[in-house]
């Protein structure tokens, strides 16, 4: 038996796909510093989804001791089983309030709400048909596939194609369209207004993954459904606290009802431990910073101007997106592992390649995220070293 391991780990080497990680401890208090563990050395993190150095803010660090020392590590189990708790309750009352929607859930993990409440849907509305964007995230399709529901995919914010699909169910038929607001890759944005009109004119219900879009657009970090006006268009917002908000768990926000009847449904809810109370505290402080605080967004937006224009002016292929997401096309599997070695081990920086199954093949990558804890001398050494290296490979 244990050749079909070895056999799938040669095919993986085989296809540059085998993963080895890169080893690092991030030093609390100096983001975007780690040191590498390989060889001691101090390095520049330029691929954290911790978008604004949310994980290590003070306050929400103030709020986890403090709640470890009321509560303790771990929720204790279920939150059915086991019963809920003060902080959980706290955030997703302030989740609700954040995507003015009338309640909040909260999953262990932004992938788990995806998939779980996809399931649900299924559970609550047995002949609803699914309308998926063909870039939507893993945990998208495999909610989808677990449904059992009917779908369809429709090109990428191809609403021309969107509104044929729809067309080819009556108008009483309950459908869902589900969709990403900032697409993790190519960092283009969903056409919110635009899903919401076919919505509207469809009868369909519309879900939208704010996973990249909280804490970094909106006036209060609500994501970029707030910055269009158009929260309320949308039915279900999910969303994580491992990207902006810095910690990790995922949610759902949307009418009560809905909320309820996920709660009561969602197999990845309900056999499934909450999260700790110390993640809930220190992600709702996180949360209410940024609802005040817009210094993080802007700063991140600044350094994200700058560094996107000196990779072009090193003639650094980036594909074009308005979002704070920076790809540098590679184009090849090996080509990209290497580049990102030569970063490391010569310049201490870390940038992880991107591979298929992220990306298609040939569509390999260096996905940058630039926060507002990098410097302007961060940014230019970064430029200065890719400019090497990718001469080096052009020649
Ligand atoms: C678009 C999208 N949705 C959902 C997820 C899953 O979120 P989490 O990391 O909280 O599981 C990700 C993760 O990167 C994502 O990119």
């Amino acid at each position: 038996m244990l050749n079909y391991f070895k056999q799938a780990i040669a095919g993986l080497r085989s296809e540059n796909r085998y993963r080895e990680f890169v080893d690092i401890s991030r030093i609390c208090g100096e983001f975007p510093y780690a040191i590498n563990n390989k060889n001691g050395q101090k390095i520049v993190v330029w691929c954290s989804n911790d978008y604004l150095g949310m994980g290590q803010n003070p306050q929400a660090i103030a709020e986890a001791i403090n709640a470890l020392k009321c509560y303790g590590v771990g929720a204790g189990g279920t939150r059915n089983i086991s019963g809920t708790n003060q902080p959980i309750t706290a955030l997703e009352k302030k989740l609700a309030q954040l995507h003015q929607k009338e309640a909040a859930l909260t999953f262990v993990s932004g992938y788990v709400a995806n998939d779980a409440t996809i399931q649900a849907l299924a559970k609550i509305i047995p002949h609803l048909v699914i309308f998926s964007d063909q870039k939507n995230h893993a945990s998208i399709i495999t909610g989808i596939k677990n449904s059992g529901l009917q779908k369809r995919v429709f090109r990428h914010n191809d609403m021309a194609h969107l509104e044929e699909l729809l067309q080819e169910f009556p108008q009483d038929q309950p459908k869902i369209i589900i969709f990403e607001s900032v697409y993790s890759m190519d960092g283009d944005f969903g056409k919110v207004a635009e899903i919401s009109a076919l919505a509207k004119k469809y009868g369909a219900l519309t879900f939208v993954d704010e996973v990249h879009g909280v804490g970094i657009y909106g006036a209060t970090g609500a994501g970029l459904c707030e910055q269009l006006g158009l929260s309320d268009q949308i039915d279900i917002i999910q969303g994580t606290f491992a990207k902006s908000f810095g910690t990790i768990g995922g949610y759902i926000a949307a009418k009560s009802e809905i909320i309820d009847a996920i709660r009561g449904t969602a197999s990845g809810f309900i056999f499934s431990t909450a999260l700790p109370p110390v993640i809930a505290a220190a992600t709702l402080a996180n949360i209410s910073h940024l609802q005040k605080s817009s210094v993080e967004r802007q700063k991140m937006q600044q350094n994200v101007t700058r560094l996107k224009s000196e990779l072009q002016k090193i003639g650094a292929e980036i594909v074009e997106n308005e979002s704070h997401i920076i790809s540098v096309k590679i184009g090849d599997a090996a080509k990209a592992r290497e580049i990102s070695a030569r970063l490391l081990n010569e310049f201490n920086i870390y940038i992880q390649h991107i591979n298929y199954p992220t990306v298609a093949k040939g569509d390999e990558r260096l996905r940058i995220t630039a926060t507002p804890l990098h410097s302007e001398k961060m940014i230019l050494d970064l430029v200065s070293a890719l400019r090497e290296i990718l001469d080096c490979t052009r020649e």
